[in-house]
């Protein structure tokens, strides 16, 4: 419809274009260029973010995976935000971006597209020129992962805005019968528990009690008390006095269900390539808890056949003790090594920012008595090493061939 006559309008091509159909039969799906199970074709992601979006725009891809959409926006001159729980996806997006410049560019962009050449998506991947241009600067944003030994430290105010924050209370400090309290969540006060100024107080039956004397009539069905978890003497999730229940909403274990209505799973980070893309349920609260692990550092003849008649030798990490940390409701039993999800590896790491150069699985690990071994020649100067454990807590390390030769 044109805007001022109202007419209807046709769209006139130039006789070149070619309807597609919801089958985009003329680019390949997937590509391999990163070594991640299910990477997207940059063709196909090409097609949509130019069909969705200008320049400017901010692109968002949830399952970022490799990030080919990232890659694709910000070769295409758009803003990008991505999000994934993996840790090999995190890694290797990041990867991805910092060499951007040295991947392929977009056909499209980088060479004339002759008249013949329809479908011309189809030979995208064979487009010669570098992209050449570094990304522009992004940040990596761990969100919902909280480091616990760092709340503990933190000066009184802030533990308090962090404890309101983790459970969504609103921030409004109000008294009630000369109580202070410190904010709201729905319609019911919450009270963020001073553990910090009454070091030798419990959370205990005879705290609710007294608080139950001078609030008693004066709040609703609920009300909430937000403490660290060592700090609280019962094990219920509430307290019943009168009419009110006194929820306790303990820092780390947490009373999600009651809030959320649903149950309290944890990311799961996969143990073999296979996995990678296995659903995996979140709920967005963890703490960082860096896992114990011991290994011995050596230097081995190869046993990789490829490397048996060269002079070079093999480093090994032999992994010996991994054990992880886990802050949940119930208490989980696992074997040592049993939690191990993978090893990274950067083998040249510039001091700042891990660039993932390689990843062994720990399903692939345990055939060969959990030794990650690669060759001699392979480190440069320094190697970053990152283990992994299967809740997506990492150890990291930074080693030189001297660690190996010692
Ligand atoms: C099919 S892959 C995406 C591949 C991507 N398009 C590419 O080109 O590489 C799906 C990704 O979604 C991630 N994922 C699955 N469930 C998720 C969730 N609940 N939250 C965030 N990421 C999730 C997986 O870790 C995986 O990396």
């Amino acid at each position: 419809m044109h805007p001022k006559t109202g007419r209807p309008e046709y769209l006139v091509g130039s006789g070149r274009e070619q309807i597609l159909d919801s089958n985009w039969t003329d680019i390949s799906a997937y590509s391999f260029n990163w070594k991640f199970p299910t990477e997207k074709n940059e063709a196909l992601l090409d097609r949509i973010i130019k069909a969705s979006s200008n320049p400017g725009d901010l692109v968002m891809d949830c399952f970022a995976g490799s990030g080919t959409t990232l890659a694709v926006a910000e070769k295409l001159g758009r803003r990008w935000i991505g999000v994934d729980c993996g840790k090999l996806a995190i890694y290797t997006m990041q990867k991805r971006l910092l060499n951007i410049a040295e991947s392929k560019s977009l056909r499209g962009e980088a060479e004339a597209i002759s008249k013949d050449e329809i479908p011309r998506y189809a030979r995208n991947d064979t487009a010669k020129k570098k992209y050449g241009k570094q990304c522009k600067p992004f940040t990596l944003y761990n969100a919902g992962l909280y480091d616990y030994k760092m709340i503990k430290e933190l000066p009184w105010e802030q533990y308090r805005d962090f404890a309101l924050k983790l459970f969504q209370c609103r921030d409004e400090r109000h008294e009630i019968s000369k109580i202070e309290l410190d904010g709201y969540l729905g319609a019911d006060s919450v009270l963020v528990f001073n553990y910090q100024k009454y070091k030798d107080t419990m959370m205990d039956r005879g705290f609710i009690d007294d608080l139950h004397k001078y609030l008693g009539d004066k709040i609703s069905r609920r009300f909430f008390i937000i403490a660290p978890a060592a700090s609280v003497q019962f094990l219920e999730d509430y307290i019943q006095k009168g009419k009110t229940r006194y929820f306790i909403l303990r820092i780390p274990y947490s009373i999600i269900e009651e809030i959320h209505n649903r149950g309290f799973t944890k990311i799961k980070q996969p143990v073999s390539e296979m996995d990678v893309n296995d659903t995996v349920d979140a709920v967005g609260f963890d703490f960082i808890q860096v896992p114990t692990v011991e290994c011995k550092y050596y230097l081995d003849k190869p046993k990789n056949p490829d490397l048996l008649n060269q002079k070079t030798k093999e480093c090994v990490i032999e992994i010996k003790k991994f054990e992880s940390k886990i802050l949940s409701r119930k208490p989980l039993e696992f074997k040592n090594l049993e939690t191990l999800s993978m090893v990274m590896l950067d083998y040249d790491f510039n001091g700042d920012v891990f660039d993932l150069d390689e990843v062994f699985y720990a399903e692939d690990l345990k055939k060969n008595g959990y030794d990650v071994r690669f060759a001699e020649d392979k480190v440069k100067r320094q190697i970053m090493i990152i283990y992994i454990d299967i809740f997506g807590n990492e150890k990291r390390e930074v080693k030189t061939l001297k660690d190996f030769k010692k």
